[in-house]
């Protein structure tokens, strides 16, 4: 396993996705997924399967404090009154007292930014989380965030071979901030994609393992795909033992489109 040394932790930079799975399928997922060394598992209140990830957690009989959980605040808990009490809920179904890492899920479209990153100090100065980040923000909003002075860890955005977000990551990289790749595997077309198989052929790997392995070979990235499959569940794991070289990281690179996105941005009426 590679990790990532950020604010003096380390951390797992390959973890689970959890998104869309829920009940008997997320536990049984993470539970396996923490047998096969998987330590960083990523949930969120919107993914209903907090309390599934949490039994997956005690099921796996891995300790509590070799796992990086991750879990992120919903926009219609952002508000003053509703933050600190949906941490709690959350850890309540995490069954645990913390999380390794707490984000804003997206950015509010009413409410100051100041407001909620205030909130989010808070549930980090109560223990409730080890550090703090932000999810789906754009560089303006992030550097809101960077000059309020709060450490921010991370933050989780769309991030594989065919959308370009080198804009965005140069930022960040400039910033110390890390990435975290979501949908990384474009939501499973990159295992499928013409050129990602040909550059994985002459090092015995698929195109998935391709495309993970160049998010990771960047530098500064973590990346967090979503399987429920066994078989793929380790094949995605199995990317450290080759290098991509430096023409194939530049053909992967070329794939980038600025409109490459599969996930579209919430909007407010999509939040309570
Ligand atoms: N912060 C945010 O706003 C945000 C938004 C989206 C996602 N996320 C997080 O990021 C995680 C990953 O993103 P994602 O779930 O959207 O997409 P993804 O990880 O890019 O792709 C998941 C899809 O690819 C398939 N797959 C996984 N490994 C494969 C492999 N080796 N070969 C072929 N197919 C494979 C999965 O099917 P099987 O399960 O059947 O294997 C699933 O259909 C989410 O689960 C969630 O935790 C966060």
């Amino acid at each position: 396993m590679q990790h990532l040394t950020i604010q003096n932790t380390s951390i797992p930079a390959l973890g689970l996705g959890t998104y869309g799975a829920r009940g008997a399928t997320a536990r049984e997922i993470v539970r396996q997924a923490l047998q096969e060394g998987y330590r960083h598992i990523d949930t969120a209140q919107f993914y209903a399967n907090e309390e599934a990830v949490g039994q997956g957690i005690k099921k796996s009989g891995v300790a509590r404090e070799a796992v990086f959980l991750v879990t992120k605040v919903w926009p219609s808990n952002l508000d003053k009154k509703r933050f600190l009490p949906s941490v709690k809920e959350s850890l309540q179904k995490l069954q645990s007292g913390y999380v390794d890492l707490l984000l804003i899920h997206w950015p509010h479209h009413t409410l100051p930014l100041e407001s909620y990153l205030a909130e989010l100090a808070k549930a980090q100065e109560k223990g409730l989380t080890r550090f703090i980040g932000v999810s789906n923000f754009n560089i303006s909003q992030l550097k809101q965030a960077l000059d309020m002075g709060l450490p921010i860890l991370t933050n989780q955005v769309e991030f594989h071979p065919f959308l370009d977000q080198s804009k965005l990551y140069q930022w960040m990289r400039e910033h110390g901030v890390s990435l975290t790749a979501y949908s990384p595997l474009a939501q499973g077309k990159a295992a499928t994609h013409p050129a990602l198989q040909s550059i994985g052929k002459p090092y015995g790997k698929s195109a998935a393992q391709v495309a993970l392995k160049w998010m990771l070979q960047l530098g500064g990235v973590m990346t967090i795909p979503k399987s429920i499959n066994p078989k793929r569940l380790k094949e995605n794991m199995d990317v450290f033992d080759f290098e991509l070289s430096a023409e194939d990281m530049a053909r992967i690179q070329e794939l980038g489109r600025r409109d490459g996105r599969q996930v579209s941005a919430f909007h407010g009426a999509d939040w309570d």
